[in-house]
């Protein structure tokens, strides 16, 4: 198949492009390689990709209506991963005008060109940040949104775009609720990463709460399975949203407790806040029925082996001196 993958620089996207270049797809990637993390963690993933024959890599920003011309040239594009975005909760403080930018100009700029491409199958990241803080777990796709911040807010218009299009243009428009995504090749400025190398550049570590929160970690290898099975399965209405999520909620401080169970020089030297910052959700618990019907059979890897892969890949590699 011929696939078009947004994003392909960042950590989903370049797992998922890995993954199906293995498979023998033609990959076409655009990233802007911004600079909310490491620039040469994004080079490394594209390094990686370029040693396949079937990967094009073009660097584009989608923000800029005319870098589309490139995308427009495309013919018989079967399926579109849009991963591209400003992704992260607490940088919506300082940058709000990057997640209009990255998540809603820059949305309605690809669906623009791809509103005339009515046999492609547009897949695009949404994210558990649309549910906000709820009272009743776990959360199924259904229930009323109540974002909390301007990323789940630009997510939440992004599905809203995308029903509308759906339904005037006929196309098939897929939402993917992403919860929580870790893993090898994962991102810095999440959890996991911050603070493994917090540790050992033996910094304070600044958690946005007291830890006694909840996040439903979701591994990347289970996540690409499921992207994998989608490519492949066929889905009955034009549009539709999907939570991409574990459905097994683990409290932050409990993760920080099995990090450190690697090293025993880990501490948790925190400055945290008693309290939720008030962007943060207290939990976020998908529930993942509606994803698993589709499949006849699937087993998520257990939390304790993904994370043992994940901090062993980070040590091995020293992502810490890159990131
Ligand atoms: N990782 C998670 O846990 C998680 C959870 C929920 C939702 N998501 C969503 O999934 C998608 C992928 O997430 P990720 O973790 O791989 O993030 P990421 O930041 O690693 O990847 C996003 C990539 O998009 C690129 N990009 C940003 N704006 C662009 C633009 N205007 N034009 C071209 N490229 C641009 C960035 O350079 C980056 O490489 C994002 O849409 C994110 O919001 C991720």
């Amino acid at each position: 198949m011929k696939i078009l993958i947004t994003g392909v620089a960042g950590f989903i996207g370049f797992r998922l492009a890995e993954r199906l270049l293995k498979d023998n797809h033609n990959i076409y990637g655009i990233d802007n390689l911004n600079n909310y993390y490491s620039k040469k963690l994004k080079v490394k993933r594209l390094q990686i990709l370029k040693k396949y024959k079937f990967f094009k890599f073009k660097k584009l920003d989608l923000k800029n209506k005319n870098s589309l011309n490139y995308i427009k040239k495309f013919k018989n594009i079967n399926v579109i991963y849009h991963f591209a975005a400003q992704a992260g909760v607490r940088f919506t403080l300082t940058n709000p005008q990057k997640y209009f930018d990255d998540n809603i100009k820059s949305f309605f700029n690809l669906i623009e060109v791809v509103k005339n491409n009515k046999n492609t199958k547009f897949f695009f990241a949404s994210s558990s940040s649309v549910y906000g803080d709820q009272k009743k777990f776990p959360l199924s796709e259904n229930i009323q949104l109540n974002e909390k911040n301007i990323y789940g807010l630009s997510k939440k218009i992004n599905e809203i775009m995308c029903e509308n299009y759906s339904r005037t243009f006929g196309l098939k428009m897929i939402g993917l609720r992403f919860f929580t995504v870790f893993g090898e090749w994962g991102r810095p400025d999440m959890l996991i990463f911050k603070y493994i190398k917090s540790n050992l550049d033996k910094k304070n570590f600044y958690l946005n709460s007291d830890g006694q929160h909840f996040r439903d970690f979701t591994y990347i290898d289970d996540v690409l399975i499921i992207l994998k099975k989608l490519l492949h399965t066929k889905i009955k209405n034009n549009y539709e949203v999907f939570n991409i999520c574990s459905n097994k909620p683990i409290k932050v401080l409990d993760v920080i407790k099995k990090i450190n169970k690697w090293n025993s020089t880990f501490k948790f030297r925190s400055k945290n806040s008693k309290f939720l910052n008030k962007i943060e959700v207290f939990k976020t618990h998908g529930d993942n029925k509606k994803i698993l019907k589709l499949f006849k059979k699937f087993k998520y890897t257990s939390f304790d082996k993904a994370l043992n892969n994940t901090i062993k890949w980070y040590l091995d590699k020293k992502i810490n001196k890159i990131t």
